[in-house]
């Protein structure tokens, strides 16, 4: 992994699902260690972006790097983590939030030896509960750890999902609106905890409809609309006239034309 190179770089990207397009040559660098908030209407190719990098698609033409290598490489060195718009899970599974958070170590644990695997949990490489209970703590989830998941409120679970992610300790979070349908207690919890990664030097990339977040935590704001609108500083990118181009093309009545958005 170099330290120069991009979290994130994509040239002349193209993605379609059926020949439909979804991006279209998308060409943009975002640097490590900033925040970076990927803002733009429904249906603006913002979570295939992220699926791209995760391999949930291919891309048609173009080029995808990660670290300056492939993203497969850098998944399978663990340096991605992700966190889904929509997580297909069963939440009625009587599952805790604790063992919810360890799966987010099953692919750092499959690369431990043999050996380490098949001793009994309480044994086994202590990197992995450490890392539980520090995302544990990192979302204030720690008092909650037994509860099973379907006792949860819908902030609750957004905490949980977060902390699934943070607990594989990957240098590139991915996080497809996490901020979507939360409370606000827990929104600020979720941009604090945000926050922090950042500082500790992650690069955090999220796709968000939240102006007023984006506009005050990310260092950078990446408009998109199937193509790059543009990329800048949340106070050029969150502007009245960019958010107009940015709605181009989108549905009337989008929450992206006007000062009520950008405020
Ligand atoms: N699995 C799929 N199969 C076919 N079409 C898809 C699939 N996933 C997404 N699409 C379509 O691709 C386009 C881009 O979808 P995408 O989910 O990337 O948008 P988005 O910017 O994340 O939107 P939203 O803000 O609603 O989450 C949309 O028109 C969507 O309907
Ligand atoms: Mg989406």
């Amino acid at each position: 992994m170099s330290d120069t190179a991009p979290a994130l770089e994509a040239r002349r990207l193209s993605a379609a699902y059926h020949q439909h397009p979804v991006l279209e040559d998308v060409t943009l660098a975002l640097p490590q260690g900033e925040w970076t908030a990927i803002v733009g209407p429904n249906g603006a190719g913002k979570s295939s972006l992220l699926k791209l990098v995760i391999g949930g698609l291919t891309p048609l033409r173009g080029e995808l790097r990660i670290l300056g290598e492939s993203p497969a490489v850098q998944r399978r060195a663990g340096h991605i983590a992700y966190m889904a718009q929509q997580e297909h899970m069963e939440w009625e599974f009587p599952i805790s939030v604790r063992e919810t958070v360890l799966t987010g170590r099953y692919g750092l644990m499959r690369q431990d030896p043999l050996w380490q695997r098949l001793l009994p949990r309480h044994w086994a490489n202590p990197s992995h509960r450490q890392a539980v209970e520090a995302a544990l703590d990192a979302v204030d989830m720690a008092e909650h750890a037994e509860r099973p998941i379907g006792e949860l409120s819908g902030g609750q679970k957004k905490r949980v999902l977060l902390a699934r992610a943070l607990a594989q300790q990957a240098s590139i979070l991915l996080l497809d609106e996490p901020l979507a349908g939360v409370d606000p207690p827990s929104e600020a919890l979720i941009l604090a905890t945000l926050e922090r990664q950042r500082d500790a030097g992650r690069t955090v990339i999220m796709v968000t409809h939240d102006m007023p977040s984006a506009r005050r935590h990310a260092d950078r704001v990446l408009l998109i609309n199937r193509q790059v609108v543009g990329m800048g500083t949340p106070e050029e990118m969150l502007s009245d006239a960019m958010l107009a181009r940015l709605a181009v093309g989108a549905a009337s009545g989008s929450a992206y034309g006007g000062a009520r958005a950008a405020a």
